[in-house]
């Protein structure tokens, strides 16, 4: 008797709950070749997944080990990578601009509008496009493919869009967020948030720049292929709509690796969502690290730069370098054999990053400055020597070399000389590894997990229908309003006649 009361129970708790929290459709979005964005965006995919939500992931990806109990399926962009990733390629190749590498960024809307355009004539997109399915919910990897933002309009679904750089003025304006030059650096500057008078005077004309490029040309030639590609009636759509109709933005940053700034209600910030926590190492490798008494040096240069391709004069230096310590090293290297391989180096092709940065005797993280790798090593609290080559890692190198816990080393620095004075630097000055775990305490002291705030968030735009009570009511002004030019010029007229 009691028995069944308890079932019944426990049944009508169960259809009260699913009533409450319905699955909600989900069409991610993340067309970029790039591997770190697709990473965030199966992250937060899977996160989402497991909340019992249903997902669909459009990218030039496949996921070959989808979560078994959820609904995932994947909408491959076939072909896409290699075209793309020669693209980047092409990005390298403007190193010799040094400090001023990052105004490459400037070419990136042109790309995004060529991948747009990629996209949205793909056979797999078209399907989809004319397969009249309606999803709840369609979250944009910010990355400039500006046109499949209409997917919201398309699908009949609310916007979210994911910035993997945090907030940056090619999005604030989208919803409002307050980012004035005097304040805000660009993304491709390395500015401090306290900048001087004459990077002040250079911030603003990069924000200029970027701006100009958005407006005069990015918007209408994604509005173009609006036109051109989204089936009838959704070709008459105006792109400006859906660009300015944010329900949410998820951003991958946190203050412990940016600085203090504003950020309008829609805003919400998940950096770290993707870290999982520390697993077991592979045998070889926990001895490895176990047995490193005097610490270990790991090294890995990301996805898109392979160790195995330096220069030779780069390698044959780091090999100089690191056959004179006393630590052990561990190197991504993507080959079977390391020509000259030093006694004290272990390579693997693969290596499980966020567990050994975990590991206790792992000193110091010689990386690119990829954004992951930066907000990896935070999270674990390991100092890094940043060797940026292209895209923001030369920005995450600088602001980790301003925060104090890194140092940037520029690939055409590099000599043994100054790879040992660096390495004696970051192992002797304990001020890089001290700020390394301060900032680590700083990101593990959340409220909730990241990744179960990112769930929250998407749901609660779901149960409040687009959410857009936290849209600032004033991205409704015209932008001489918004600075109050109109409100100058008046007054000037005023004080002028009177
Ligand atoms: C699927 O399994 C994972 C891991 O066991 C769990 O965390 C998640 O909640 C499950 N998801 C669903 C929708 O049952
Ligand atoms: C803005 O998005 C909401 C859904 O979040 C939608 O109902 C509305 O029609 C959209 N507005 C425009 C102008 O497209």
């Amino acid at each position: 008797m009691i028995k069944n009361m308890i079932d019944s129970r426990v049944v009508l708790y169960a259809i009260f709950i699913t009533s409450l929290c319905d699955a909600a459709k989900i069409l991610a979005v993340f067309p970029t070749a790039i591997p770190s964005h697709y990473i965030l965006g199966n992250a937060l995919l899977r996160g989402l997944a497991n909340a019992g939500h249903d997902v669909t992931m459009l990218s030039p990806f496949t996921e070959k080990n989808p979560p078994k109990n959820c609904s995932w399926r994947d909408i491959v962009l076939t072909g896409v990578i290699d075209q793309q990733q020669e693209n980047i390629k092409m990005l390298t190749k403007y190193q010799w601009l040094g400090q001023y590498s990052s105004l490459t960024a400037l070419i990136v809307p042109f790309m995004g509008a060529y991948t747009s355009e990629k996209i949205l004539n793909h056979t797999n997109v078209q399907k989809l496009m004319r397969s009249g399915e309606k999803f709840d919910v369609v979250i944009v990897g910010q990355f400039h493919s500006e046109a499949t933002k209409a997917f919201s309009n398309l699908f009949d679904a609310h916007l979210i869009l994911f910035s993997s750089i945090g907030t940056n003025s090619m999005l604030n304006h989208l919803v409002g967020n307050p980012s004035l030059p005097s304040f805000a650096p660009e993304f491709m500057s390395s500015f401090p948030p306290k900048m001087s008078f004459l990077q002040r005077v250079q911030n603003t004309i990069y924000r200029f720049m970027i701006s100009s490029v958005l407006h005069l040309y990015a918007y209408s030639a994604n509005d173009k292929m609006v036109k051109k590609y989204f089936p009838s009636p959704f070709d008459q759509l105006d792109l400006k709509d859906a660009l300015y109709n944010v329900s949410l933005v998820l951003l991958n940053s946190h203050l412990s690796i940016s600085s203090a700034i504003p950020y309008v209600p829609c805003m919400i910030d998940i950096g770290g969502f993707h870290v999982k926590p520390p697993k077991k190492l592979p045998n070889d490798l926990q001895v490895f690290l176990d047995s490193a008494k005097e610490g270990v040096i790991y090294m890995s240069l990301g996805s898109n730069i392979k160790s195995k391709d330096l220069p030779p004069e780069c390698k044959t230096a780091i090999l100089n370098t690191f056959s004179k310590l006393k630590l052990k090293v561990l190197w991504k290297w993507e080959d079977d054999v390391m020509p000259g391989q030093p006694t004290n180096v272990k390579i693997g092709k693969w290596l499980p990053q966020q567990d050994i940065l975990a590991h206790p005797n792992v000193k110091l993280f010689i990386t690119q400055g990829g954004l992951l790798s930066t907000i990896e090593t935070v999270y674990r609290g390991v100092p890094i020597i940043a060797i940026p080559f292209f895209g923001d890692q030369q920005m995450n190198a600088y602001s980790a070399e301003k925060a104090g816990y890194g140092i940037v080393l520029l690939s055409k620095d590099l000599s043994e000389e100054s790879l040992t004075s660096v390495i004696e630097e970051i192992l002797n000055n304990p001020k890089y590894t001290d700020e390394a775990k301060r900032r680590s305490k700083i990101i593990n002291d959340r409220q909730v997990s990241p990744i179960d705030n990112a769930v929250y968030w998407v749901e609660y735009v779901v149960r409040h229908n687009g959410a857009k009570h936290l849209r600032v009511q004033y991205l409704d002004l015209a932008w001489y309003q918004y600075y109050l030019l109109d409100v100058f010029a008046f007054l000037l007229a005023v004080a002028i006649t009177s």
